[in-house]
């Protein structure tokens, strides 16, 4: 396979190594007297986000910050935002303008804001218009040299701005302050190359860059040692794994072979595209030691016209039938999805058709979005004529239809025993532990805070739309 032809940009070793020596040169200075500098880092939006902000504070922990998540007692704040819709933007750029309050008692405090929303050049544009109180910007393409434009923030006294168009770069050995010790997000690749007509995440992460698979390996295989018994695979699209790299890899490939790693783990993975979702796949999933069967599936909607619009080279049909092949393969599969609903120009039968689908699929779980436009995107010139009283409507009553199936779904748990990773605690008396099944499932149960970290077996004894309750067996 021929790799594409765009400019992957690889930040070099040297690179990274000048970035942990300017963290390095920080720490001397920010911790001199013996002072501890605290760190606060807010993260918004999806998984890959999250695992972008281990990577801000790995650099910062070098740096000598502690972490805190008092805002008044932060000596840096850094707010990792989300461009996908125009909710989680509002409710950034507010919480970003009450940091004039933190700041007023503390001045010395650097308000940093990166990610997604800050991408997009008209969001850059009124951060530095209308944010005063933000003294750092830097888009996703710019967190590799995070530490030098921190240190030019502290030193020259005036407001940095990198947010350069790219069509991404690919970094390794930034340092990482994973949060947690059971659960960990593993990237794999970064970007998109799909183009949905209302999606802004191409135009503000790039193109698809895929990790070398023996950094990946590596990486899951620290995991596992460290005792994480729970990785989940990161992408935007981990179907198209592989497709930039030199070497013939593939998703279904990559997965074996991490699957081939010993160890008690699980092992997870998102986001797939339907289009791209092979039958090698589900076959690796099936036949996997590791591997949970549970796949993330988003379809959109259930119009033919509506996904052609969306421009995601699929059809309702085509979808069906892999659902269909994934199921065959793996008769316990928990199977999840996106659903947008009042896309611009979609009717009540379109509609009509995606509320269908719901209730042919029965998924296990549903993630339900109003359509919101975003800028530059194709969907955002199309004519919208549906009011948004309507789309409400149409919403709530998807909402209802994926609750009651999911109250269904949970219900049919009730009286079976699974094996489930008990991973935290929910800080609610009785039922003090949160775990999940293999398919990922959330089960609260009773017991003592030293079995996190452990798979048990559970018998469930109730659930509800979002949760099973159990006894340990
Ligand atoms: N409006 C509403 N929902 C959106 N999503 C992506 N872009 C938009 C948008 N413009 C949803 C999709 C995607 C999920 C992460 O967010 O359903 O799968
Ligand atoms: Fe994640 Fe997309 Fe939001 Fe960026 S815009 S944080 S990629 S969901």
């Amino acid at each position: 396979m021929t790799p594409m032809s765009y400019s992957r940009t690889e930040i070099t070793a040297e690179q990274i190594r000048h970035e942990q020596a300017v963290c390095d040169a920080l720490r001397r200075r920010l911790t001199e007297g013996g002072t501890h500098p605290l760190a606060l880092v807010d993260t918004y939006g999806c998984q890959q986000n999250e695992a972008d902000s281990e990577k801000i504070r790995g650099y910062l922990e070098r740096m000598g910050y502690g972490f805190t998540e008092d805002e008044y007692a932060a000596d840096v704040i850094v707010v990792n935002t989300c461009a996908v819709r125009e909710h989680a933007e509002m409710r950034i750029l507010g919480n970003v303008g009450a940091l004039v309050h933190t700041k007023a008692k503390k001045p010395h405090q650097v308000v940093a804001v990166c990610g997604c929303m800050v991408q997009q050049p008209h969001m850059a544009e009124k951060i530095r218009r209308s944010y005063p109180v933000v003294d750092l910007v830097f888009g996703p393409h710019d967190l590799w040299r995070f530490p030098e434009l921190l240190q030019q923030t502290l030193e020259q006294h005036r407001r940095i701005f990198a947010v350069s168009p790219s069509d991404g770069v690919v970094a390794e050995g930034i340092p990482l302050h994973r949060q947690g010790s059971v659960k960990a997000w593993l990237s794999i690749m970064y970007g998109c190359n799909n183009y949905c007509t209302y999606c802004i995440v191409p135009y503000v992460r790039g193109r698809e860059r895929s990790r070398h698979p023996n950094q990946v390996l590596e990486e899951a295989r620290q995991l596992v040692l460290s005792g994480y018994k729970d990785i989940t695979l990161l992408g935007q699209n981990v179907n198209s794994y592989g497709r930039d790299l030199e070497e013939p890899v593939d998703f279904a490939d990559l997965l074996r072979s991490i699957d081939a790693l010993d160890g008690e783990f699980r092992l997870r993975f998102m986001t797939s595209h339907p289009r791209d979702a092979t039958e090698k796949l589900f076959d690796a999933m099936a036949n996997s030691r590791h591997c949970a069967h549970q796949l993330h599936l988003p379809v959109q909607s259930g119009s033919n016209r509506i996904l052609q619009r969306m421009n995601r080279h699929y059809t309702r049909e085509e979808y069906l039938e892999k659902v269909a092949l994934a199921r065959e393969q793996m008769p316990d599969l928990v199977l999840t999805t996106d659903i947008i609903v009042g896309f611009p120009g979609e009717t009540a039968e379109d509609f009509e058709q995606t509320l269908s689908l719901v209730r042919e699929v029965r998924y296990d779980a549903m993630f339900t979005f109003i359509y919101s436009p975003r800028v530059g995107t194709p969907a955002a010139k199309m004519p919208d004529p549906i009011s948004r009283e309507e789309k409400q409507a149409w919403f709530d009553r998807l909402l209802e239809t994926a609750n009651g199936i999911s109250v269904e779904k949970h219900h049919a748990y009730e009286g079976k025993t699974v094996r489930v990773l008990i991973d935290g605690k929910t800080g609610r008396e009785p039922y003090t532990l949160s775990a999940r099944t293999d398919g990922g499932r959330l089960v609260h149960l009773r017991g003592d805070a030293s079995l996190i970290g452990t798979f048990q077996n559970v018998k469930i004894t109730g659930s509800n739309t979002w949760a099973l309750y159990g006894e340990l067996q």
